[in-house]
């Protein structure tokens, strides 16, 4: 059987401040970089309960939210309207590939859960149009006090020369990192970078 690592987390995912705020910022930070237009199909890898694929869902056609939860996904459906809507794909896109393409594919704090990286950049790089986008928000390189349990936790954060390495060599172009903004933790803050790039 499939573990789901967010099953007890999924009920009270969106409460709490920052779990409103850093999707926010994320969203803000993609807007920046890349113009959302109503011909848009995106792909919000690890879309979880939607906290960023709403957001985007309200500017462009159709947001594609994957995910491998089945709980985390039961809460997104919840939340889908007639007028703001986004269709859940129950699937681990690492092993099983997805055959659809986008005009872009954006990813909130998913990446830190993907094992091997140049497969999953290899794989996706498939799935965007030709200039397609790539918005992929995760955690600063950090010394693995940010989850209280880490399973599933397959990297502590990211070193910005690492990545970047990854994404060039599985073919993207205009690399960009920056930060965009701070988890605050009680132990302490926590950086979240935007890595943007094109096909
Ligand atoms: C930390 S949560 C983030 C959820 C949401 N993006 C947010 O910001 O609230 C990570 C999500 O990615 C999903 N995930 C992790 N690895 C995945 C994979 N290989 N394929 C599909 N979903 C995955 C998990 O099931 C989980 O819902």
């Amino acid at each position: 059987m499939k573990q789901d690592h967010f099953k007890d987390k999924a009920d009270n995912w969106d409460d709490g401040a920052i779990r409103k705020s850093t999707p926010i910022a994320i969203f803000e930070a993609i807007q920046k970089r890349f113009s959302l237009t109503k011909e848009m199909e995106i792909m919000d890898f690890g879309v979880g309960t939607g906290l960023l694929g709403f957001l985007v869902a309200k500017e462009v056609k159709k947001v594609y939210g994957v995910d491998m939860s089945p709980s985390m996904l039961a809460k997104l459906k919840e939340k889908n309207t007639p007028e703001c809507f986004i269709e859940a794909i129950e699937q681990d896109i690492v092993k099983e590939p997805l055959s659809l393409s986008f005009s872009g594919i954006v990813s909130s704090m998913t990446l830190h859960h993907v094992e091997d990286l140049e497969a999953f950049f290899t794989s996706i790089y498939k799935n965007l149009h030709k200039d397609g986008f790539l918005a992929i928000a995760d955690l600063e390189k950090e010394d693995g006090s940010f989850h209280s349990d880490n399973s599933g936790v397959y990297h502590f954060g990211f070193k910005e020369e690492d990545l970047r390495e990854v994404v060039k060599k599985c073919g993207f172009r205009d690399i960009a990192i920056e930060n965009i903004t701070t988890i605050n933790k009680p132990q302490k803050d926590f950086g979240v970078f935007l890595l943007s790039a094109k096909k």
